[in-house]
């Protein structure tokens, strides 16, 4: 199984090179030694991840040629727009045509679209981020695993079942060699190209332990490398991007600053932001985003995680629904609703209709597993399989009930492409 398509290079220049798909150009940075003009490679999320043998790379290019550009068309089809629909009001009709010309919208605009309440009125606003995602970036859909290597978390927020002042659960860490062979799996038998390493905010690993660990996966295996290891500090952040990791993913939870001290047991917003602020300038490809759904949050502070999102200059958009975890706080609200996750994915990629990747959640799909393929029809491009040993996903349970949580990597795999391929997707990282 493979998630990306092998492109040739065209030219190089300095650390970028060109790289032709099936007559598309990419651009991608090259971290690599030694590639030439003609040399077949795949790259993800912009980098350049891995030489391949020619012959090899035209095997499987052969495969891809047949099916590339019949995947294409059915995903134009399925992202055709019309506008001409009289069952929704007026307003919101002539902000949607806005929106699919390109122009951009004001906040007062972006906000009526969140405030829309009628059933044909939210399914034209799935059905225009579809057609904008489509128009941008074609059927290209990342496929990024991620390795859960610890739930022992220092943090207390009010709406994870694994924050400290959990008693109930059972706590692990995996060790190096775990994280090692847990990657190498995901990497070189499942053929993963992109990979987060996501854990607790845990004080049990040194800094220098992650690094290493880094390290030795970069120096073995071919891969992009997220961290998420909640707020690391500043300066850990330049020893992990030293160390190989190119990518982080640690969302802001809310954008209001008073809803997060509520929600976190008194953190600072401040000091989120500024990890985000600092992975962006030292290069880290960034993921964020916000939970959906928390107590007390209105339309507008939805939005305004929207906006900070792309403020941000996130690569990736993860907006996830709050669902309420038994052993915690919050346990008695209750959980964000799939239409308004959509909405967001939806007004996501219409603020952000060229550059974003956004994300179709786990925690989505724990509200309703036909919920991805609806995301995935209102602007998302991206999802996220669960590559965590077995025996310890159930152990995560920052939500309970999680979805695959029982689920084999080959399962996931599978239902993941076939569902990608009856939208006419591509389970690729073109958009580089
Ligand atoms: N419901 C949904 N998402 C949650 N997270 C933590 N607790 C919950 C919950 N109860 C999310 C947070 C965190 C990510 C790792 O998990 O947004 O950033």
């Amino acid at each position: 199984m493979c998630y990306a398509i092998p492109g040739r290079i065209e030219s190089i220049e300095n650390k970028t090179v060109v790289v032709d798909y099936f007559g598309e150009k990419k651009k991608a940075y090259n971290e690599l030694d030694g590639l030439a003009i003609g040399d077949y490679i795949y790259a993800q999320g912009g980098y350049a991840i891995q030489k391949i043998p020619e012959d090899e790379a035209k095997s499987i290019l052969a495969v891809w040629r047949e099916t590339f550009f019949e995947l294409q068309e059915v995903d134009l089809k399925l992202s055709r727009l019309d506008l001409n629909q009289q069952s929704v009001p007026a307003g919101f009709l002539k902000v949607l045509d806005k929106a699919a010309e390109g122009r951009k919208l004001t906040k007062d605009e972006l906000l009526l679209l969140m405030k829309g309440k009628s059933q044909p009125a939210l399914k034209l606003l799935f059905k225009t981020a579809n057609f904008l995602r489509q128009k941008h970036h074609k059927n290209s859909c990342c496929v990024h695993g991620i390795i859960e290597i610890s739930n022992d978390c220092r943090a207390n927020c009010g709406y994870c079942g694994i924050a400290a002042g959990n008693q109930n659960i059972n706590r692990y860490r995996l060790s190096g060699e775990q994280i090692l062979e847990a990657a190498r799996q995901a990497i070189e038998i499942h053929g993963f190209k992109a990979l987060v390493l996501q854990s607790a905010e845990d004080s049990g690993y040194d800094i220098k332990e992650l690094a290493e660990i880094i390290r030795k996966i970069k120096a073995n295996w071919p891969a992009l490398i997220f961290i998420s290891f909640g707020e690391v500090g500043l300066d850990n952040l330049r020893i992990l991007y030293d160390a190989g990791a190119r990518g982080l993913l640690l969302r802001f939870e809310t954008s209001n600053p008073q809803l997060y001290r509520e929600v976190t047991a008194g953190k600072e917003l401040t000091s989120r932001i500024a990890h985000l602020k600092r992975a962006y300038q030292l290069g880290y490809l960034v993921i964020t985003g916000g939970l959906i759904g928390l107590p007390g949050q209105t339309e507008e502070d939805l939005l305004n995680d929207i906006l900070l999102t792309k403020e941000l200059h996130a690569e990736m958009y993860s907006f996830g629904p709050f669902i309420p975890h038994p052993q915690t706080p919050l346990a008695g609200y209750p959980s964000a609703s799939v239409e308004t996750v959509l909405k967001v994915s939806a007004i996501s990629r219409i603020v952000d209709a060229a550059n974003a990747k956004i994300l179709v959640t786990t925690a989505l799909e724990t509200l309703d597993p036909a919920a991805r393929r609806e995301a995935l029809l209102s602007g998302a491009n991206s999802v996220m399989l669960n590559v965590t040993p077995l025996e310890y996903r159930p152990f995560y349970n920052i939500y309970p009930a999680r979805a695959h949580e029982t689920e084999s990597i080959e399962t996931q795999i599978s239902d993941t492409i076939g569902l990608l391929m009856s939208l006419g997707r591509s389970p690729t990282d073109l958009s580089v």
